[in-house]
């Protein structure tokens, strides 16, 4: 059994708190959070308290920092996680800033710990179906893909998140998970372009439509939206020279393929039959816990992870500059 100290007590907080016990492979020995009823209430009568990282790393024996605070302190908390030899799971986006991602992966290889963001689409069942389809040439060469995210503004007008100086906006807090996952399928991006409302100054309210051209000469139009009141939807469409795949959260069968001959097939992709009978948080979290275990490479690698917070600071600055911008520092 591992010991795990969980940093930041709010929502992503409580959910990697759970899956670490779902696994039961690990033990939530301490909770940090500035706030010390929410850390308390999530610490319960098993963990211990700590109002700072410093503190806990002082006076509690942990394995693993994981850190869940707003994403200004990620750099912070990551770096004196590794710096005192503790593995790291952190939340996404890796970082604010491109200086503070390359301070985390400097920590990285000092400490020489395992240590993965958590770009969690890579343990949703129909994301990693969607990439292996692709990879088994389902639908051929893929053109042009198109990916929709999003749902109702933060709660909260004053939360950080709806202050782009600190969240990032929907480009860098929300969509950053589809600029990581179309990495994933279809390699290196090299140039982004991006209209949204980031720079409008309206708290909250904020909506995103970002290109992305790929060295394979691949296409995608991603959506980001905290503007939809009908709920919390995701949707991909992938277009390749032998046909279309497709996915909708709105959908039972979330999961089909239609070739190009126009045959439609349901679930002609292996689904599960319940694809969500382990929640991808807690598959996300076992798959880390393999890694510390094994001390093999995690499936996001820290570079992965930058190079998603490079599109999205990218895209942030084609919306203010109106002009497309290069993206340098793409490999993994
Ligand atoms: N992977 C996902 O699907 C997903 C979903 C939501 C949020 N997130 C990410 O998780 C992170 C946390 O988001 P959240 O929704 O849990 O935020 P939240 O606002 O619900 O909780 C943040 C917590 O951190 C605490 N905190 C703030 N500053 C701190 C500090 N300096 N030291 C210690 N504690 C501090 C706050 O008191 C609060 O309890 C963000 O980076 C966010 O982008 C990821």
């Amino acid at each position: 059994m591992v010991n795990v100290a969980i940093v930041g007590a709010g929502g992503m907080g409580r959910r990697h708190a759970a899956s670490y016990r779902e696994t039961g492979e690990a033990r939530v020995a301490a909770v940090v959070d500035i706030n010390r009823d929410a850390a308390a209430s999530l610490a319960g009568e098993d963990a211990q308290v700590f109002a700072s990282l410093e503190e806990a790393l002082e006076k509690c024996d942990v394995d693993i920092v994981d850190v869940c605070t707003p994403t200004p302190f990620h750099a912070e908390h990551a770096v004196a996680a590794l710096k005192a030899g503790k593995h790291l799971l952190l939340e996404k986006p890796m970082a604010r800033t491109l200086e503070d991602c390359d301070a985390i992966i400097g920590a990285a290889e000092e400490s020489g710990k395992t240590a993965m963001v958590a770009h969690v689409l890579r343990f949703f069942p129909e994301f990693v179906r969607g990439k292996e389809a692709v990879d088994a040439g389902l639908v051929g060469e893929p053109a042009v893909v198109r990916t929709s995210r999003g749902g109702g503004m933060p709660r909260g007008v004053d939360s950080w998140y709806t202050d782009i100086a600190q969240s990032g906006g929907v480009v860098l807090d929300l969509i950053i998970h589809d600029f990581d996952w179309l990495r994933w399928v279809l390699g290196p991006a090299d140039r982004v372009y991006a209209r949204g409302l980031a720079h409008s100054g309206r708290k909250g309210q904020d909506y995103a439509l970002v290109t992305i051209r790929f060295r394979s000469g691949a296409i995608a139009h991603v959506e980001g939206t905290w503007m939809r009141p009908s709920g919390f939807e995701t949707r991909f469409e992938i277009a390749g020279t032998q046909g279309l795949l497709d996915f909708s959260s709105r959908d039972s069968a979330s999961l089909r393929v239609a070739r190009a001959s126009g045959e439609e097939r349901r679930a002609a992709v292996d689904v599960p039959e319940s694809p969500l009978a382990e929640n991808p948080y807690t598959s996300q979290i076992r798959h880390f816990l393999h890694c510390v275990r094994t001390g093999e490479a995690p499936i996001v690698s820290l570079r992965d992870a930058r190079a998603a917070v490079e599109i999205a600071l990218g895209a942030l600055e084609s919306m203010k500059t109106g002009e497309p911008v290069e993206l340098r520092f793409q490999e993994s």
